[in-house]
């Protein structure tokens, strides 16, 4: 079953108009290796890491994206016979992944697609630069202080294992976006 969702989010990546496909990639990779280290409901993870960005990625708005997502993975989810329980767990990952302050992560789950969500911005570090010239169409000078923001924000919504995994990504980048 995980196939099918596996498969309408990449086509979907694939109509979208920026490097979804690399961040879903890695936000899955990374939920697979934080359930296994921290024995977490890995069908759970997996699930929430395919769906978590639905209604950004077809939509391309970002605000209450994981509210409406939460929604929306529900109903693909019930359609496709998954368990009452199952469903509400991938809910609440998707809806508290966004560290908005109304809906925080409760679950191991949560906490894990949260930080796997920030993980991958070490991976695709080129696509959120990317994203600073080409869309938000910043100066050299704004996009080094926005990716600076970036990455210390990613940082800070790291669990400790997390952090262990992105050490030495996050200092790289650092180095590189320093003035000196
Ligand atoms: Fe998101
Ligand atoms: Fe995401």
């Amino acid at each position: 079953m995980i196939d099918k969702i596996k498969a309408m989010i990449l086509e979907l990546c694939e109509d979208a108009n920026w490097d979804w496909k690399n961040h879903i990639n890695s936000v899955v990779k990374y939920t697979e290796i934080l359930a296994k280290q921290l024995n977490a409901d890995e069908e759970v993870c997996e699930l929430s890491a395919w769906l978590h960005d639905i209604i950004k990625i077809r939509e391309g708005k970002r605000e209450l994206h994981h509210v409406k997502g939460a929604e929306e993975a529900g109903k693909i989810l019930e359609e496709m016979g998954y368990s009452v329980d199952k469903i509400e767990k991938v809910k609440h990952c998707i809806l508290t992944h966004s560290s908005d302050k109304n809906y925080m992560p409760e679950t191991k789950e949560a906490k894990i697609l949260a930080s796997a969500d920030a993980l991958a911005h070490f991976d695709n570090f080129l696509s959120l630069a990317y994203f600073a010239f080409v869309p938000m169409k910043l100066s050299i000078e704004e996009t080094r202080e926005n990716l600076l923001g970036k990455t210390e924000n990613s940082w800070n919504k790291l669990i400790p294992e997390a952090k262990v995994l992105a050490k030495e990504k996050y200092e790289a980048i650092k180095l590189i976006l320093s003035e000196d």
